[in-house]
């Protein structure tokens, strides 16, 4: 029987210590880019891949993202009253019908593998995609999860997004091993997590995208946690290898880590010169400006 991916997790309860003091009191994933925050983007994202529950797996500072994806009552009278339809609109339109969202609590940040686990009985024996909202990616046409659930209808395994990254800069992401089996698609045989540059076993990076199959949740549950006292995702997926296929997709698209403040300041930048009310106008200032170089 083929199996769609319905259900995307959110893991959305880290500290963000990159990003203090903005993430204080606050998510990073609530961090706009132009006018809507992270966790928007990627929503967005998930619901035009054919998802219609949005699992989040929240920590101490949740309140913001559900508010953000609740019915704001007096929000919409004011907007009502005043005959801003335009803007009425767009604060219904949030979340889209037929899309369900719920949140679970990940007590103790106990890394991003612990996180995917605490959404275990939400997703159930499901396969389910995973999304890290600080990994935002313009897929420039289309979205980066619908390119994969496509793999995934082909496939019935699991999917690592995955990206060439500079050689220099592997140990900062899981790196795969993986066999190329046609233009953009790998199969996987090993993964480990930040590799030291000369370690390395190729430049392939997982970035923040995850069509995962549910015997995962099995190999969380007994993934020691790492030196740091995380467990990690990519440990998971290691142990995953031994029992399944696992793909690499190379996705089109352009992706800016928003969990660092530059890449935070590239989506901006980008996402404001793409904006259809803002991007002329910006683009002039721009333009007009003496950088003094
Ligand atoms: P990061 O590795 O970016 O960690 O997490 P972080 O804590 O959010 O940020 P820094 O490094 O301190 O600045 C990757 C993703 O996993 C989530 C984060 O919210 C982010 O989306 N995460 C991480 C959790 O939900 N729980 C955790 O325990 C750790």
């Amino acid at each position: 029987m083929t199996q769609r991916i319905r259900k995307a997790v959110f893991p959305v309860a880290g500290l963000g210590t990159r990003f203090l003091p903005a993430t204080k009191a606050s998510p990073k994933e609530m961090l706009p880019v132009v006018d809507k925050p992270l966790i928007q983007y990627a929503v967005e994202e998930a619901v035009a891949a054919g998802v219609d529950t949005m699992v989040f797996v929240t920590g101490r500072t949740k309140r913001a993202i559900e508010d953000h994806f609740d019915k704001a009552y007096e929000l919409e009278v004011e907007l009502q009253a005043k005959e801003k339809l335009g803007m009425l609109d767009m604060v219904r339109s949030t979340v889209p019908d037929g899309v369900n969202c719920i949140y679970i609590r990940q007590g103790e940040a106990l890394g991003l593998g612990h996180a995917v686990g605490c959404a275990r009985p939400i997703v159930g024996d499901e396969p389910f995609a995973v999304i890290l909202a600080d990994d935002l990616i313009d897929g420039n046409g289309e979205e980066v999860l619908a390119q994969m659930t496509r793999e995934f209808a082909r496939r019935q395994c699991s999917i690592l997004g995955v990206e060439r990254v500079p050689e220099t800069e592997t140990d900062k992401y899981g790196i795969v091993s993986a066999e190329p089996l046609e233009d953009r698609v790998s199969r996987v045989h090993g993964i480990v997590e930040k590799p030291s540059p000369g370690d390395a076993p190729s430049n392939l990076a997982v970035v923040g995208r995850y069509i995962l199959t549910p015997r995962i949740f099995d190999l969380l549950a007994r993934t020691p946690a790492d030196h740091r006292g995380e467990i990690q995702l990519t440990d998971a997926i290691a142990e995953l290898l031994k029992y399944e296929a696992v793909y690499a997709h190379e996705f089109r698209g352009t992706r800016y880590d928003c969990g660092s403040k530059l890449g935070y300041l590239k989506a901006t930048l980008e996402y404001g010169l793409k904006h259809p009310e803002l991007g002329d106008e910006f683009l002039a200032y721009l333009r007009g400006k003496d950088w003094g170089a």
